[in-house]
């Protein structure tokens, strides 16, 4: 079955072509990140804007690079929240008018869900093969294994999920404020880091961490560089990155203790590395006197610390046999490295989608419709948005 999948949530315009919920033909994602970096964050009526002028384009790429004419697609899928509204009505609005004028099947997507089903995910197949063999579409070797524990991180969800089966969600946790992408996001822009701030940080985490072995010193140095404060919730499956947030602004700021300001003095570089910056962030970062990569590399591993912990905690609990992750946080590799390191012990897998699966992409969305397709749901061309949709808990 060969699935057409729209996605337009937010600042990117995926269109891409699934065979069986898995294999991909086609994957076209038109990122709008460079122009959202000017102003430190995604500008709605921009990025609505932006959706529009560049929908067809990637549809009609999506089609060309698999292949495909509109006689080989047998269903549409476009995401319907949530998401920024003026955003999603593009994309959804474009899925249902295709459906339509082709008599094709339509369903809308649920973003979140989507994300969780970026990990049945394939690579590439060649065009030749996208007729359907007879196999078991329920279940294929490399899917992930229920029940699992879900660790969904994306730009404004942060919650830990036990999935006990296709569309059985339990609510474990969820953030009490800043979701992790967006304290990611909001951390870079204190630091004058780039937009989207998660690829940023990482990267300038990366840096310090070269530098302090080129240094002959132990990369694991920067990670704790900064004392930052871990919000533990002890008791809960819930997370808070507020407070941590802050810290790092109070920091920037110089209102530090100097205890931290001398430690930042000893690494020796605080001064070079603030040049590379631009915006608000380096005027805050020099007042500071704090070494923006060590700050970045200590920031990402509190946060790191906390989704890790409580993940492997709650996997503990509920006996679990493998944890996923979904959403643009889970291409952290830091996070992922840390995760596998407190999984092995425990026997437990972990599980995540390729990067280019991570963030924002069409291809899990006609994946996640796969599945809902396969119980016979569908949906009319009277679905509207829903920008505050949640995952379709089953229990809380
Ligand atoms: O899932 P996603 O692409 O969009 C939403 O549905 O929100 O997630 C975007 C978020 C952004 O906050 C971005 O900074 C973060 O994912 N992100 C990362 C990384 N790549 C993207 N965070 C940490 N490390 C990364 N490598
Ligand atoms: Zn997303």
């Amino acid at each position: 079955m060969l699935i057409l999948g729209i996605e337009s949530s937010c600042d990117e315009t995926g269109a891409a072509i699934i065979k069986d919920g898995r294999y991909l033909l086609s994957n076209v994602v038109a990122s709008q990140a460079e122009i959202h970096d000017r102003y430190g964050g995604v500008v709605p009526e921009v990025a609505s804007r932006q959706q529009l002028t560049t929908i067809i384009p990637v549809l009609e790429t999506a089609l060309e690079q698999a292949g495909c004419g509109w006689e080989n697609i047998d269903a549409v899928a476009a995401t319907y929240g949530p998401g920024l509204a003026g955003s999603l009505l593009v994309g959804l609005t474009v899925g249902k008018a295709v459906a339509m004028a082709h008599n094709l099947p339509f369903l809308g997507v649920n973003h979140l869900e989507a994300h969780i089903y970026a990990n049945w995910l394939r690579g590439k197949i060649a065009a030749a093969s996208k007729e359907t063999e007879d196999s078991d579409w329920e279940y294929q070797e490399g899917d992930p294994i229920f029940p699992s524990m879900c660790l969904v991180i994306s730009g404004a969800h942060s919650e830990l999920v036990l999935v006990r089966g296709h569309g059985q969600y339990e609510l474990l946790g969820r953030t009490r404020d800043d979701a992790a992408g967006e304290a990611f996001d909001k951390v870079a822009r204190i630091l004058g880091l780039s937009y989207p701030g998660g690829p940023a940080i990482q990267k300038a985490a990366q840096h310090a961490q070269e530098e302090l072995e080129q240094q002959g010193k132990s990369a694991t140095q920067a990670l704790n560089a900064y004392r930052l404060p871990r919000s533990w919730l002890r008791g809960t499956y819930d997370f808070s990155f507020s407070g941590l947030k802050t810290a790092v602004l109070h920091l920037a700021e110089g209102v530090a203790g100097e205890q931290n300001v001398q430690h930042t003095r000893s690494s020796g570089n605080a001064g070079k590395q603030v040049n590379q910056y631009t915006r608000m962030g380096v005027q805050a970062v020099q007042r500071g006197g704090a070494n923006v990569e060590l700050l970045a590399a200590s920031f990402q591993e509190a946060v790191v610390d906390v989704l890790a912990v409580k993940t492997r905690l709650a996997a503990q609990e509920y006996h679990v046999k493998q944890v996923v992750l979904a959403g643009g946080v889970a291409a952290n590799v830091n996070l992922r490295a840390r995760l596998e390191r407190e999984l092995r012990p425990l026997n437990i897998r972990l599980k995540y989608p390729a990067i280019e699966f991570c963030t924002d992409n069409a291809a899990m969305i006609a994946s996640a419709a796969f599945f809902h397709l396969l119980r016979g749901e569908q949906h009319g061309l009277d679905l509207d948005v829903e920008p505050g949709l949640s995952l379709p808990f089953t229990k809380k």
